[in-house]
């Protein structure tokens, strides 16, 4: 809090205040109660689309609420691998009779598979936040979703009464985080997986969003930023120092905002880019807030850099419009040359269509994201350089993050053409221009992998590369670690647990 001062206090209660968030927030809720789930039986549609396309399985709720089972090992696990790799992403996506319209509505799920040297343990656990708490107390679903209209929507007094939690986890300072973005991040019990309550990063910050994406460097110091939509659209940063402490915390206007998934690092600035999926209100349409966020091509895609030693020193860039949801990471060269990359698209079909459909079964085209490179000069030009290949789910060792990076691992598109689009993990040496990959084959989706490095590794590759997979075909789910330095030849040490998992999206690895 040193560098806190009155003015940017008072910028953050205009977000947080609960006052004037509920008094400012009453049309749009009103908007939103006045919502419902009209157009189709969608428990019914998915029910029947899953048992044709058992690819499906991966948008169906848990078993439970609570999971735990230890896998089966196919291979070997190396024994250095010690530690717990931790997921989160939307996993219940139907309760009470209502099947969610969206794939970002469904309650949050942390698993923790946890690897001795050996053998490896799975735990998983629904987040039970105020949300979802007040909602099994009433015995139906009380809050809309991005997609989701709700009849008799209970009043929304804040950002958090509508929190699932489900995007990602965070690891800092000893305390384990469920990431959200559209409000606070939670606080977990690290070793039973349970919801304990709401971050606050400091006075006035109580229920102001954050990200799902921070970025925490190797000496600790953790940025973050969040987007506010209601009541105005503001764009909030942060500066967390490594021992969990607020440094500073600023609350910028940067024009119109929708969904900003994820920001880049460098050296000595913060990249954020904001595609031209913005929000209007007015547009609130069936009481359903993904209508309200509306593709302005025209606007293009704006570029914020804002220098890390002083929120107040901005500037901006204009891009092409376009729209993205992760970056693997960005960093400057001495002449302040900026340089990130980002998997986008060029538009924002996979939020409005794909990932709405898909809950009812239903898979619709969207425009594919492709692993995209590009440079940010001094003098205000930028080049854009975009690759053929579709990416997604970007990872780069810790150790690099912010810094010139060699590897990105990323998801790849399958060698045939299969029903899902993403079934390769990749690794790309942006030194030598080469892409290597393993095609899980048919009947199998694995998601994001995470580059564990090894105890005092001597290279940005020494390590391994760890994430899960869904083998709908069988039925389960299970987790993969390849050496990053031979992915061609497939994993080194495959576990199988003897039950599926709901896809998920984003992981963390704590070592032991
Ligand atoms: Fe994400």
């Amino acid at each position: 809090m040193n560098t806190w001062s009155r003015r940017q206090l008072l910028g953050s209660t205009l977000l947080a205040g609960a006052g004037g968030l509920a008094n400012l927030t009453v049309p749009f809720v009103r908007a939103l109660a006045g919502g419902s789930p009209g157009g189709g039986d969608w428990s019914a549609d998915f029910a029947a689309s899953l048992a044709s396309r058992p690819m499906l399985l991966g948008w169906k709720s848990p078993r439970a609420d609570r999971l735990a089972g230890t896998a089966r090992i196919e291979g070997r696990l190396p024994a250095e691998l010690r530690g717990t790799l931790y997921r989160n992403g939307p996993a219940v996506h139907e309760r009470f009779g209502l099947r969610y319209r969206h794939w970002f509505d469904g309650d949050g799920m942390v698993q923790a598979f946890r690897f001795d040297g050996a053998a490896l343990t799975h735990r998983g656990r629904v987040m039970h936040t105020p949300k979802l708490a007040r909602e099994l107390a009433a015995g139906r679903r009380l809050y809309p979703g991005l997609g989701t209209p709700v009849p008799r929507a209970a009043p929304v007094r804040g950002p958090d009464d509508l929190n699932s939690a489900n995007i990602s986890v965070l690891d800092h300072h000893g305390e384990l985080l469920a990431l959200w973005e559209g409000g606070s991040a939670s606080v977990l019990d690290r070793e039973t997986l349970a919801w304990r309550g709401f971050k606050s990063w400091g006075e006035g910050l109580e229920g102001v969003p954050f990200t799902a994406h921070p970025k925490v460097e190797p000496d600790g110091t953790l940025w973050a930023f969040g987007i506010s939509l209601i009541p105005a659209m503001r764009l909030v940063l942060y500066q967390i120092a490594r021992d969990g402490s607020l440094v500073k915390a600023r609350v910028v206007d940067a024009g119109p905002l929708g969904m900003v998934h994820d920001f880049v690092v460098t050296e000595r600035h913060l990249v954020i880019v904001i595609p031209p999926l913005v929000f209007e209100p007015e547009a609130v349409g069936g009481g359903v807030l993904l209508d309200a966020l509306a593709w302005r091509p025209a606007l293009g895609s704006r570029v914020l850099v804002v220098a890390k030693d002083d929120f107040d020193d901005r500037r901006w860039y204009q891009l092409p419009a376009g729209f993205g949801f992760h970056h693997g990471n960005g960093w400057e060269e001495t002449s302040g040359v900026l340089r990130f990359d980002h998997c986008v698209a060029d538009d924002a079909t996979l939020v409005s269509e794909r990932f709405r459909y898909i809950m009812r079964g239903e898979l619709r085209a969207a425009a594919p994201e492709r692993y995209t490179r590009f440079t940010l000069y001094p003098d205000g030009r930028s080049d854009v350089e975009a690759t053929p290949e579709w990416a997604e789910f970007p990872r780069v060792a810790p150790a690099v993050v912010g810094k010139r990076n060699r590897y990105v691992y990323t998801l790849g598109e399958s060698d045939d053409g299969g029903e899902v689009p993403l079934r390769r993990v990749e690794r790309r040496d942006l030194e030598r221009g080469t892409l290597d990959g393993f095609d899980f084959g048919p009947g199998v989706i694995p998601e994001e992998h995470v580059f564990v490095p090894r105890r005092n590794a001597a290279a940005e590759d020494d390590g391994w590369l760890v994430g899960t997979f869904l083998d709908y075909a069988r039925g389960v789910s299970g987790v993969t670690v390849f050496d990053p330095r031979r992915i061609g030849e497939g994993p080194i040490a495959r576990a199988w647990l003897d039950y599926p998992l709901p896809l998920g999206f984003h992981g963390h690895f704590s070592p032991a």
